[in-house]
């Protein structure tokens, strides 16, 4: 590969003594970072996972914490024995903490659900009856989907500026009324969202509650409701290097106290006779059946972790990452970096492009079987957003976080820049619509890593 597309070693002028440069070092450990993959050729390389928007690892921190906590684990809100009421406390004590990570308010509630899609459908569930509700097409399916379902909705279509699209949300608002605004804190495609505190006024001003979807937000900027004005906030623990089965909706608690249960069953009520139920007020109205305490616990740990990172550091981190990645893939012939808006302002670490000439599915292929690296690759589960952008065929992904560095970056450089030059080095062929090795030795060691971490079928 040119040197032209690989920054300097970032330690080279630096004084021995100095702290690392941004990104040069992962910013938070994670739980296998060394882990070493086998590629399709032979030998194994260090994976590199440019796959953090999708899921990202879990940090060592909360790790450590799920260890310390299962040994306590008991029933929750439900059991007189100590350990039952050990993890009632840690399971309300998570919710609280997670509360204060996204600066809710003293009356906004938190309820813990399983990742962000569960928070919007919930939410859905508790827009008040014939309140429309107005998204944008660029967000990701899990904020478009349920208001489409719920209905009305009205998608408006994204304009090629931040102010223009600006303008049309502003006169939107004006011209109709609307319940609910949903809208992206930053784009699973390509990191870009809206200034958050233009659009909560423009809501607002029209009489309208603003819905963060922070999936692609939270895990990578400070964000607070209280701050931002912002009504409510969803966001997922597996995509906060939690990956223990909890995410949250937090936010007015009025809505959510007058909505149906959202998953009717045990610990959701106050009293049950067989004609009829009285209902908790939420968060328990809609946590029914028996809490994920490991996944709150989990999802807390990764929030006092990252509020713990000082002010700034998480931005600088991932901007170092995303302004080398950007620039590497520019220099290279052929590769399309994606953009919604022209003019949109310090996205996050998520940078979608083309290879022109070349099917997003065989480079992930390539990049995974030969060079050990993890990118996502497809419509990103933003198919209106990917028509908008012209490649209805869809794209790849790469998407950085705090256990990424540099190093990382230029793995990937260094692999696109070789399929560019010399091409994929074995064939490939598409099985079930995904592309794979056409012959792959790794299949036995596939199966291997699997029984290995006690999934396969039992030894006979
Ligand atoms: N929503 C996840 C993504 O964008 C899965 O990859």
């Amino acid at each position: 590969m040119s040197s032209a597309v690989l920054c300097a070693p970032v330690t080279d002028s630096a004084p021995a003594t100095s702290a690392p440069a941004a990104g040069a070092v992962p910013l938070l450990p994670v739980v296998g970072a060394d882990t070493l993959v086998p590629l399709v050729a032979g030998g194994t390389a260090r994976y590199v996972d440019l796959d953090t928007a999708a899921s990202s690892r879990a940090l060592e921190s909360v790790a450590a914490r799920v260890a310390e906590a299962l040994p306590l684990y008991a029933s929750v809100h439900r059991g007189a024995g100590y350990l039952s009421q050990v993890s009632t406390a840690l399971y309300e004590d998570a919710r609280a903490t997670v509360a204060g990570f996204v600066g809710a308010r003293a009356d906004d509630v938190c309820v813990l659900v399983r990742h962000t899609t569960d928070a919007l459908n919930l939410l859905a569930g508790c827009v008040p009856d014939g309140g429309a509700v107005l998204v944008l097409d660029c967000e990701h399916h899990a904020d478009l989907l349920p208001w489409q379902q719920r209905g009305p909705v009205t998608v408006l279509p994204t304009a090629p500026t931040v102010v223009e699209t600006l303008r049309a949300l502003g006169a939107e608002l004006v011209a109709a009324r609307y319940a609910l605004v949903a809208v992206t804190g930053a784009s699973n495609v390509t990191g870009e969202a809206l200034p958050l505190d233009e659009v909560v006024q423009l809501a607002h001003a029209a009489g309208a509650r603003v819905l963060v979807d922070g999936a692609q937000l939270v895990p990578h900027r400070r964000f607070s409701l209280a701050a931002s004005g912002a009504d409510y906030v969803a966001f997922s623990g597996h995509k906060t290097h939690a990956p223990f089965g909890s995410g949250a909706l937090v936010g007015r608690r009025d809505w959510l106290d007058a909505a149906p249960a959202y998953l009717a069953g045990g610990g959701a009520v106050q009293e049950v006779t067989v004609e009829e139920t009285s209902w908790a007020a939420a968060p328990h109205r809609h946590e029914g059946g028996s809490p994920n305490v490991l996944g709150a616990v989990a999802l807390a740990a990764a929030c006092e972790a990252l509020a713990a990172l000082p002010a700034g550091a998480l931005a600088d981190h991932e901007r170092a990452l995303r302004e080398r990645l950007v620039a590497g893939l520019g220099a290279l012939p052929g590769v399309r970096v994606l953009r919604i808006w022209a003019d949109s302002a310090e996205p996050t670490g998520v940078v979608s492009f083309t290879v022109a000439g070349a099917d997003p599915g065989l480079v992930a292929a390539y990049l995974s079987a030969e060079h050990g690296i993890g990118v996502r690759d497809g419509r990103f589960c933003a198919h209106p957003l990917l028509a908008r952008l012209g490649v209805p065929a869809g794209a790849l992904r790469a998407s950085v976080g705090v256990g990424c560095t540099l190093d990382d970056v230029d793995r990937l450089l260094t692999a696109l820049d070789a399929f560019l030059s010399a091409g994929p080095q074995v064939a490939y062929a598409r099985v079930e619509g995904r592309w794979q090795p056409a012959d792959d030795p790794r299949a036995a060691e596939l199966a291997a890593a699997v029984r290995g971490a006690g999934c396969g079928p039992a030894e006979r």
